[in-house]
Parts: C-alpha cells; structure tokens; sequence
C-alpha cells in the first residue's frame, strides 16, 4: 500500500548522521556529539521534584485541550515578570512542545494554497508541516551579507503572502532579531494584513543585550515557544502558543481533535520549572562559555564565516572552502575524527552544501577536543 503523496516530507538528514554516531558508539569508537540539538542537561531540579510528587499522589488524566489554567496563569505572570508585559492567559495555549504549535498553529492561521514566507535557512518543519497541510511556501534567502536577518525590501518583493515565519534566536544561525528588526516586520505585517509567527524556543538563550519578545510589538503577533531549550525539557513535550484571543481559540478546538491535550505530568512539572530561574541561567552561562570554545576553535581551524551565533547553542559554519559537500564532510569527519555535526541540507535546502551546523550544548571538554580534532584534520586536508 502506497502512503499519501502529501506524507512525502524531506528527510532529516541529521538522522542519518545520529544513526551512522550511534553505529560507531556500538562499534566501541567514541562520539564527540556536535549534532544533537538539545540541551544535555535533564529538566531543572524544581521541574524533577514536581512530576515525581504528582506520578506518586495524582490521577494524571487528561487536562482540558488548552492545558492546565496553573500553567496559562503562570506563563502569563513569566511575561509579566521577564517582559513586564500582560499577556492574559486566555491568549495563551499550551501544546505539545514547539512542534504542537507549529501543526496547530498553521491549521489556525492559514488555508490550503495559502503563501506563507520561511527563512532559509531555517527549521525544517515549518516548511513540511506547511507542505503537509497542502500551503504554499515561500523561501526567502538569508545570508552573511545581512547577518542573517531578511529585510523589508526582500519581503516586498515576494508578492502577496499570508504568513511569514521568523526564530529568534534562530536554529541554526542563532541571529537574533532585535527591537531594530522586529518593529518594522510588524509594522510590514500589519499593513499587508501578513500574519506573523515569531519562534521564541531558544528565547531566554541570548549572549548580547536581554531579547525582547516580539509580543512587545503588538497582540496581533503571533508567538510559538517551549520547555524545550531554555528550560532543558525537550522529552517532556510542552509548549505554547500566544495569538490573539479568535486563534487561541481555534488552536483549542483544534486540540480538542487532533491531541486531546498536551502531557499532564509534563505540564505539572513546566509549572515548577518556571520557579527555576537560577538553574537555568547556569545553564545559560556554560552555552556562553561553550560558544565560545566552537567560534575560537573554528577561526583557529581556518573556518572563519559563521554566523552571529547571538543566542541558541548552535554556529552555522560556511565550510565551501574545504571544497567537499558538507553531507560528505560531516561523513569523514565522523568516520576520520569521530566528531558528529549536522550538514547543512536539512535547513537550507539550495545552499546548505556548503554549511554545516555545530550545536554547542554539550560538555566544554568535548568541545575542545572536537576542535582540536576538526583543525589537525583541516590541517592535513587543506
Ligand atoms: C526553531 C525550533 N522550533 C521548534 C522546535 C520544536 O521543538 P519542541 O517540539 O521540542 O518544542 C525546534 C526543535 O529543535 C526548533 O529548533
């Protein structure tokens, strides 16, 4: 029996290298992890405590198909407290982690044959979910000529559209989209009836000036976030959306259908997480610290153009000058070093040949050790 055409997404490429990291791991080579692109910390010890009491003294069913109104009350006072805005909880639904957002999201906001703007390159899923659900998408090309960051001028020239997709902090160049930028999107937004989605998942993993979120522009942005990166709770699968009170809505009902509800425990356990500032913000500090270990390591290998790397734990690398396509790179390198890293091809589908992305979440020491090892193999193959 054949599957749907539309079920035809693109691959993720960065599987292929995890699964040929795990053939080496079991082969009894060591890995150094640089594709992973999640925190190598476990959900704060606040967040831990809370899921642990609630397996042991509640039912754990389900909660309504908008989350736990704990959760909507206290993602509404994190805005509050972090971006001394009022976000009232009603505008808030809680999904399952960024991913939920994405499919509920665009049900929400977008008709089939409907163009919606991507950055590229960008996360993967945004551009297949909006496949799968039959939407048109519009790649808009970013590079180092720019920082990384479309521009007004760009946009206007894409035609009409009725979205256009953002991350700030970005996966995988980590660019960041300050105050500077994000005004002028929205006031673009607005005027030509664009609706906007900025990503925050990485928001709250910034090295430069505190972020604002883009829901400082207005109540007509459209906001996705996590417990995913910031909060180091990736397998716990919560997330949010913020839109205006008619989408909320709507995401609601559509996640009385499609999902029923997001996680409970790991609903329980984000309400705690919220209190663990100081934890999180440990982590914060050793990405910084890790970030830069890669850029020194990399300038010091001869990989000198990468991109801002503002926020997230990631360095977008052009490698075109080692003059191997970076699926084949990110191969010889696991194989000839036992570094993992992620080419470029799942993000930009046109010029990721020549980009690879290193994530920086994991431990200094292996950082080190998987730079040294990039320069003395750049060093014999250059
Ligand atoms: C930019 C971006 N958005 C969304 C997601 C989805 O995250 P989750 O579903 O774990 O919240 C990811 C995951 O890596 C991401 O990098």
């Amino acid at each position: 029996m054949q599957p749907t055409v539309r079920s035809g997404v693109a691959p993720f490429y960065v599987m292929e290298v995890m699964r040929a990291a795990e053939a080496r791991e079991a082969a009894g080579l060591p890995v150094l992890h640089l594709e992973v692109g999640q925190p190598s910390t476990p959900a704060p010890a606040g967040a831990r405590r809370a899921a642990i009491e609630a397996i042991e003294s509640q039912t754990l069913g389900y909660t309504g198909a908008a989350g736990l109104p704990a959760l909507r009350r206290g993602l509404s006072d994190w805005y509050r407290r972090r971006h001394d805005l009022d976000v009232a909880p009603e505008r808030i639904v809680v999904t399952t982690g960024a991913s939920g957002s994405c499919v509920l999201g665009f049900l929400a906001l977008f008709e089939a044959g409907d163009r919606v703007a991507v950055l590229e390159p960008g996360y993967p899923c945004y551009r297949n979910d909006l496949e799968v659900l039959g939407i048109d998408v519009v790649p808009v090309p970013v590079g180092h000529e720019t920082g990384f960051r479309p521009t007004i001028e760009q946009l206007e020239g894409l035609g009409p559209l009725a979205g256009l997709i953002v991350a700030s902090p970005s996966n995988p160049t980590g660019t960041v989209l300050g105050t500077d930028l994000l005004g002028p999107l929205t006031a673009w937004a607005r005027a030509g009836g664009v609706r906007l989605i900025v990503d925050e998942i990485y928001h709250g993993i910034t090295y430069g000036e505190p972020t604002p979120t883009a829901l400082a522009n207005g109540d007509d942005v459209i906001v996705f976030n996590s417990f995913s990166k910031y909060f180091s709770m990736t397998g716990w699968r919560v997330g949010w959306i913020v839109a205006p009170p008619a989408v909320a809505a709507a995401v609601e009902k559509l996640a009385q259908s499609l999902t029923v509800a997001p996680p409970t425990v790991g609903q329980i356990a984000a309400i705690a997480a919220l209190d663990c500032v100081d934890e999180l913000e440990t982590n914060v500090a050793r990405y910084r610290t890790n970030r830069d270990i890669v850029l020194d390591g990399l300038v010091a290998a001869g990989l000198d153009r990468s991109a801002p790397a503002d926020g997230a734990f990631y360095v977008w690398t052009d490698v075109s000058a080692v003059g191997v396509d970076s699926q084949e790179l990110c191969r010889r390198w696991l194989d000839e070093t036992g570094v993992a890293v992620t080419p470029g091809i799942d993000f930009d589908r046109p010029r990721g040949h020549d980009f690879v992305r290193f994530s920086y979440a994991g431990a200094g020491a292996d950082l080190r050790e998987a730079m040294d090892r990039l320069a003395d193999w750049l060093g014999r193959h250059g």
